[in-house]
């Protein structure tokens, strides 16, 4: 059997890939305004697996799917066996037979990553408690749109070491943009993640110091899907991470602000930030259609 390509994160790709995918996103978002018709995944099927609630990832796959000529499956452990234990490995075996690519949103990366040893086709993180590589395709693709090459360029995390930071650490390393990282003691990001993108990654404990000077800060929610008993603890911890004008005025004076969504304003930013002239969170939601169109076509095609 002829390995597929899979994306588990974005150490799956080259930088180049990386940057014709985003380039190939920006494509296919103007062929959509244009009306073009494009459907290279004719009668294909993407079978989604979803572990946790999801609005953006699975309808920007979903919608993706059926654009491209295709359709998409929704499956929930709810109502497959997989919620019985069949075991992961045989329902990879099994479900790789009949579909031409598998999406995952799990609790644990490493259902993901048993998933893809055991798949003929390809697999795709839809986000785990380590990564969520998709979101970062639709983060540089807004930043490459609106502002250009991300090389070289400062951008500022602020607050959990999560799976979204984990993303932007493995970003900075293949793009070559230096991470500077807000986030309270016992809340960093993996040692081994540190130590292996050292050269881009910058780790404070003081929000305003690592905004300093930030052309893009990004923050995320507290308390993440599967973490919600923590809020009240994490509320305490996180309560001087909150991205608002006071800690953006110290960032450059033209910075963005991105957050994957679904956010909480009034915790981790202010609404004058996430409604203000600086955030650009619509366009990077939508850009979950794009860079993952752009993603199917170049594992699925
Ligand atoms: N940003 C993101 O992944 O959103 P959903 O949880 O709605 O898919
Ligand atoms: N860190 C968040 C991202 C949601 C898209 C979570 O894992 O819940």
């Amino acid at each position: 059997m002829v390995k597929p390509r899979h994306f588990i994160t974005l150490n799956d790709l080259s930088a180049d890939e990386l940057r014709s995918i985003i380039q190939r996103a920006i494509e296919l978002k103007k062929m959509r305004v244009d009306g073009i018709i494009h459907e290279p995944l004719k009668n294909k099927v993407l079978a989604m697996i979803f572990e946790k609630s999801s609005t953006r990832t699975r309808i920007s796959f979903e919608t993706g799917m059926t654009q491209f000529g295709g359709s998409a499956l929704f499956l929930s452990p709810r109502d497959t066996q997989l919620g019985r234990g069949e075991p992961i490995a045989d329902s990879a075996r099994v479900i790789s037979r009949m579909v031409d690519g598998i999406m995952l949103r799990t609790n644990n990366h490493e259902t993901v990553t048993t998933f893809a040893s055991n798949s003929k086709v390809p697999v795709i993180n839809g986000l785990t408690d380590r990564f969520h590589p998709c979101q970062l395709l639709a983060d540089l693709q807004t930043w490459f749109e609106l502002r250009g090459d991300i090389k070289g360029k400062r951008v500022c995390w602020v607050g959990d070491g999560n799976n979204m930071c984990q993303s932007y650490m493995n970003a900075a390393k293949l793009l070559d943009f230096q991470l500077t990282i807000a986030c309270p003691v016992g809340y960093e990001p993996e040692q081994a993640l540190l130590s292996a993108t050292a050269s881009h990654v910058e780790l404070f404990q003081d929000a305003k110091l690592a905004a300093r000077d930030a052309d893009l800060v990004v923050t995320d929610v507290w308390a993440s899907m599967g973490q919600e008993e923590e809020q009240k603890v994490r509320e305490q911890a996180f309560k001087e991470y909150q991205v608002n004008s006071a800690l953006m005025s110290v960032a450059k004076p033209d910075a963005l602000f991105m957050h994957c969504l679904p956010a909480h304003r009034g915790e981790e930013v202010s609404p004058e930030v996430l409604d203000g002239k600086q955030s650009v969170v619509w366009d990077e939601a939508e850009n979950r259609l794009h860079a993952q169109k752009a993603l199917l076509e170049f594992l699925m095609e």
